[in-house]
């Protein structure tokens, strides 16, 4: 049987630790994951999709078998053009749950025999997200321990830049 290859994708805006940790089981369960973070994205990005890259291969860095992209368009086009047999994403709550629903059923109508893994991350990032993670950085509290290091010192430096921007 061929390398199973499971496609990770998201935003990324930007990593966070209940991401790495998904990551790092994904990668014990499958021979290849691909993290894909969207370009075509429709909200307003804290970082660029180049800098949302640049952290994730800093942060994946010694997993041998993790490799990260970008696509634009379909997942299920893009994970056709990867050869890959599965989709992975992250269930933290039941909240989750009826988004990632629809999303599997769509993306099984379009590619029937691409199957949709979840995966729950450990239960200390059950409430940590992206964006709450942005929020309170940017209301200056504390991120610590919710996204990796160089994420936290990438997004202190981002906000800085933009309120010394905005004057
Ligand atoms: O991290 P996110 O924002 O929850 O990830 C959402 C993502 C990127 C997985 C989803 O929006 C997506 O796959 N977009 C690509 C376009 C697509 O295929 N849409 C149909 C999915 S049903």
């Amino acid at each position: 049987m061929s390398d199973k290859v499971v496609i990770y994708p998201g935003s990324f805006d930007p990593i966070t630790n209940g991401h790495l940790d998904l990551i790092e089981r994904g990668a014990r369960m499958f021979e290849h994951l691909v993290v894909a973070v969207l370009t075509n994205i429709e909200k307003r990005p804290l970082f660029t999709v180049h800098e949302r890259v640049d952290m994730l291969r800093a942060v994946t860095k010694g997993m041998s078998n993790v490799s990260v992209d970008t696509f634009s368009g379909l997942v299920v086009e893009y994970a056709k053009r990867k050869k890959a047999q599965a989709l992975l994403r992250g269930i933290r709550a039941f909240s989750d749950y009826e988004y990632e629903l629809q999303m599997a059923l769509m993306n099984r109508r379009l590619e029937p025999t691409l199957e949709t893994v979840f995966m729950m991350p450990a239960e200390s990032y059950t409430y940590v997200s992206s964006r709450l993670v942005k929020e309170v950085l940017l209301h200056n509290g504390s991120v610590k321990n919710l996204v990796p290091a160089i994420v936290e010192e990438r997004m202190k430096e981002k906000i800085a830049s933009r309120r010394g921007a905005n004057g």
